[in-house]
């Protein structure tokens, strides 16, 4: 084993630990090491050389309190210092405390929680609970959709490339498509459409056998890596009514979505729809610690008082990760930070669609709340992309890996390495009006090498 004390840890030698010794996430392996991280603080963080750079992406989204605050450090080193982490049969302070905060924030009878490390997870346990509780075995996902990198979670992410390369499995699934008005997969326009998405639904789950087969449906309030989808107002309530009359139980994913990022506690709350679950990730401990969160309507929860629940991890409720969330969530209402995503939100859209007439490659803008999209073509009026759609596990570069290598030359992270053709813009929610300005003037300047690959007349 390498001696700490002996081992060069100068910088040539971590950039061959790092190229050599690690694997990295969904990419090729890399034969330079990525930039370097030393140290971060609010909206910024600085690289090796010393440079800071804006974060935009809130670290895919999961940084939503800003880095390093004190009092969530502060909060993770008391807890350390009398209980890291227990067995789960256990009970433990920060893990019932938990449970009751999460009960008391997520929208109506939403009550009981399986608490384990990460979004990936939380997804996996709301699919075991959906075929549990309804024992039938038919999921429905959406097209365009991630809910994580394991056999199950991926299976439900259809149309997301990553997919492709790996061995699928762990439920039956069936696919529907997104309310993606602007490339409508029936050719509609909104509203004349009447929803059509919702009506094929329904069909759908009657024609897989209904109350008999489909257990549930997953999906992402705001679809997040596969472009900022915003559903129109009545999808959810309809949405909602289909559901109900086959009972077959809506899994909100709001790993992305949740915790103040769309101007709301949670994304469901825009539409005052209940889902039957809840899952929850990244705003939860805002990467202080990994931490994930899976949350069942009260019937659903007391149901397995009689049945077995066939489901559990070892670190099921860490105390360590739990404390970090209790001191994270307050912080929200402390410091009106929902408040500010809803009106930074406004204000960031408004600036994307500045962008957008200046740049022929924007094509469309979207969001809710601070998590804005700029959806890149190559004609603005065919709607054509600017890549095509497996452009993420293709060797190489591709127009919107050329825009993120700008960003990062001109000072900023914005979420572009995500599949698909949009950049999303999501940084933390302590951001101020005129960071915003840096960003998006950082943004314009960068969007100049999209340009370059467009085509319009
Ligand atoms: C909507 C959604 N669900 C699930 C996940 C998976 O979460 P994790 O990476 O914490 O496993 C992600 C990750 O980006 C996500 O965006």
């Amino acid at each position: 084993m390498i001696d700490l004390k002996e081992t060069p840890s100068a910088r040539q030698d971590l950039d061959n630990y790092e190229t050599e010794n690690i694997f990295h996430s969904w990419s090729y392996q890399p034969s330079q090491s990525p930039l370097r991280v030393v140290s971060a603080k609010g909206v910024r963080f600085t690289t090796e050389e010393g440079r800071e750079r804006l974060d935009f992406s809130s670290c895919f989204v999961s940084h939503n309190i800003g880095h390093q605050d004190p009092r969530v450090v502060d909060a993770i080193c008391e807890q350390a210092k009398t209980l890291t982490s227990f067995a789960p049969s256990l009970s433990n302070k920060p893990r019932a405390l938990l449970g009751k905060m999460l009960a008391d924030i997520t929208p109506g009878d939403l009550s009981r929680s399986f608490i384990s490390l990460g979004g990936t997870e939380a997804n996996e346990a709301a699919v075991k609970i959906c075929h549990q509780y309804t024992g039938r075995r038919k999921m429905l996902a959406r097209y365009r959709a991630y809910h994580g990198g394991t056999a199950t979670a991926m299976t439900l992410s259809s149309g997301d490339a990553r997919g492709w390369a790996q061995v699928l499995g762990g439920t039956e699934l069936v696919t529907v498509p997104q309310p993606y008005c602007y490339r409508c997969m029936f050719g509609h326009q909104y509203p004349e459409c009447e929803l059509q998405c919702i009506k094929y639904i329904d069909e759908v789950i009657e024609l897989e056998g209904g109350s008999e087969k489909v257990a549930g449906i997953i999906f992402e309030p705001v679809t997040g890596a596969n472009g900022i989808i915003v559903p129109p107002p009545e999808y959810f309530p309809r949405l909602r009514e289909v559901c109900d009359k086959w009972g077959v139980l809506m899994i909100a994913d709001e790993v992305m979505s949740g915790f103040g990022r769309t101007g709301r506690w949670f994304a469901m709350d825009h539409w005052d729809v209940v889902p039957d679950i809840m899952t929850l990730a990244k705003g939860l401990t805002c990467g202080y610690l990994p931490l994930g969160a899976t949350i069942a309507r009260k019937h659903i929860g007391d149901r397995f008082k009689e049945q077995f629940f066939a489901h559990g991890a070892t670190y099921a409720g860490h105390a360590l990760a739990c404390a970090a969330a209790l001191a994270v969530i307050p912080i929200y209402q402390e410091d009106n930070l929902i408040e500010n995503s809803a009106n930074m939100g406004h204000y960031l859209l408004e600036k994307a669609e500045e962008l957008k007439e200046k740049h022929p490659c924007v094509g469309d803008v979207r969001g809710l709340g601070l998590f804005v999209g700029l959806e890149l073509v190559k004609n603005k009026k065919t709607r054509e992309s600017i890549m095509p759609l497996d452009a993420k596990i293709r060797a190489g570069t591709n127009p919107k890996l050329e825009v993120a290598k700008k960003l990062g030359e001109l000072g900023m992270m914005a979420m572009a390495a995500n599949p698909g053709n949009v950049i999303a813009m999501a940084p933390p929610l302590i951001i101020t009006k005129d960071e915003i300005d840096e960003g998006i003037a950082i943004m314009d300047q960068a969007l100049k090498v999209a340009d370059s690959f467009t085509e319009n007349d």
